[in-house]
This record gives structure tokens, sequence and C-alpha cells, in this order.
């Protein structure tokens, strides 16, 4: 994957390491100083808990183990800004997800939408189900885009909880501690709000990398939320159904992913 930035380009080196990573072939890693010396952590990517040793996180780390939010933050900023021209979401799927949101929950008077870039799901949103949407962004680049805030989502503000009818991100695996930050989303639903997650071949173990820190199966996904909801939020439906599921996003000029697979799951907390 040939990213533009050169800080990007050399975490994707280090992604490649990590993709082609199986236990029986343990030898294959970098030693540790290596990695030390040429990337400034630990190699780091690991199960995100010890109950599903499938879905992988991988931690920015500091020599002495405490986790190192500056490189998180600037590693995030970075692919923002090689990236500002790419859109992710799909208003097909915004319009498809809106009218679930009104089916479940009837209409609405304020929503999130979180890691958004250009900021078009929340304007989408906005317009299909008549409410106000912000969405937020960790770049400074946010100021670019209307209804953007500039706000690390593993945050909320006092003004959010419990006062959200609906969450939307398809940027949940930038999260750095995923279990966190899916409960600090919750916090912010009112009783039965809804917190959608859109899932894809983008999403998977296999493409996690320190700008795409989590990755998960849609089975994986699933099971950590119900077991980390624990009785306050769980999945209500995945959405195998979405009018587009297979795209080229163009990532640059130069680069094209394609997109298979793309899902939602629709996760409720618990009234
Ligand atoms: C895969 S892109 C998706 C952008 C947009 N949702 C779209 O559909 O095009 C992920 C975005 O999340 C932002 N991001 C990453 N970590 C974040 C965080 N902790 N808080 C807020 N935004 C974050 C990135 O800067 C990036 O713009």
């Amino acid at each position: 994957m040939a990213i533009k930035h050169d800080s990007v380009t050399e975490e994707s080196s280090l992604a490649r390491s990590i993709t082609t990573w199986r236990p029986e072939n343990r030898a294959m890693l970098p030693v540790a100083g290596y990695h030390r010396a040429r990337f400034g952590c630990i190699p780091c990517t690991q199960p995100v808990c010890a109950e599903d040793p499938m879905a992988k996180l991988y931690k920015f780390r500091r020599d002495d183990g405490s986790f190192d939010y500056d490189r998180y933050r600037a590693t995030q900023i970075a692919a923002n800004k090689a990236k500002l021209d790419a859109v992710f979401a799909i208003k097909d799927n915004i319009g498809y997800l809106a009218e679930r949101v009104l089916e479940i929950r009837g209409p609405c008077t304020f929503g999130l939408c979180h890691g958004t870039r250009r900021g078009l799901e929340q304007q989408w949103f906005s317009e299909f189900l008549n409410c106000t949407v912000i969405g937020t962004e960790i770049s400074d680049t946010a100021v670019q885009f209307p209804n953007t805030i500039q706000w690390d989502f593993h945050n909320v503000k006092d003004e959010w909880i419990s006062e959200t009818d609906f969450i939307y991100s398809n940027s949940w695996d930038h999260s750095y501690e995923p279990r966190y930050c899916f409960d600090q989303w919750v916090k912010c639903l009112k009783p039965g709000g809804l917190m959608i997650l859109e899932h894809s071949s983008r999403h998977l173990p296999s493409t996690v990398n320190p700008v795409d820190p989590f990755g998960a199966s849609i089975d994986d996904l699933v099971r950590l939320l119900n077991s980390w909801g624990n009785g306050r939020y769980g999945v209500h439906q995945v959405i195998e159904t979405l009018p587009i599921s297979t795209y080229d996003l163009a990532v640059s000029e130069t680069v094209n992913h394609k997109v298979v697979d793309l899902r939602a799951v629709i996760v409720q907390k618990t009234n």
C-alpha cells in the first residue's frame, strides 16, 4: 500500500510485517531493538482481550510500556492529511441506515458521527433525519468542514451524555482502546438510543496497523460488543444488505482500495 505521506508509508511497512505474522512463524517478527530503532516502539499488535484471541489491537507503547498518546494522535493526523480528499461513507447507505434509525427509534433531535474527515456523513444524516448531527475529527482539518469539531472521539462532552439519539461511525477501527471507546459512546446515548458501526473488509484483523489500530471480524465485533455491553448495551441487528456493499475507495490520485462486504452493526442502549 503506497501512501504518499512519508510517515504513513513507513507505518504501512510495519503493517505489512504485522499482517504476515502468524504464531507459527514467530521468528519473522523484527527483533525488539531493531523495531524500536525504526519505529520508536516495541512491536505490539495483540489480541484485544484474552476472551477473543482473533480481534487485534495495535498498542501505542513507549519503551517503558506506557501508552504513547502523542504518537497515536500524530499518526492519525498525518493519515488524515494524506487522505483528506477520500470519502469512505456512501450516501445511499447512510440513507438506508437513517431509515432503520427512524423505524427503530422514531424521530430524532440529536446525533453524533465519529471520525468524519470531510464531514459528509453528518450532513447526510442531518438531511435524512431532519435533526442536528455533529461530527468529531481528531485532525485540525476539522475546521474546514461544516458541523465538524476537532475532538478525540474517546472523550465525551457533558452536554452529549444521555442526550444523543444515535451515533454512527465507520472509524471505530481507529480506536486505541475499543472497549473504553464504545463505553464512552454509549454513555452519550439516550435509553434505547442506537450506535451504528459500519464493518467491511477494511475493518478486519488483517488490516490492523498504526493508522487503523483495531480490527475484528464482524462475528467477533458482535461478540465483543455483547460481552462489553454486559447488559447495558447489546447488538440489536446486523444489517447484511446495505444498498452498496462493494466499491473502489479512491484514497489518493494513484491509490484505490477495493472495499467489500460492507455491512452495519446496530447496537442499542438498554432502557
Ligand atoms: C477511515 S477515515 C473515515 C473518514 C470518514 N468517516 C469517511 O467516511 O470518509 C477515519 C477518520 O477518523 C479520524 N480519526 C482517527 N482517530 C480519531 C479519533 N480518536 N477521534 C476523532 N477522529 C479520529 C481520522 O483522522 C480520519 O479522518
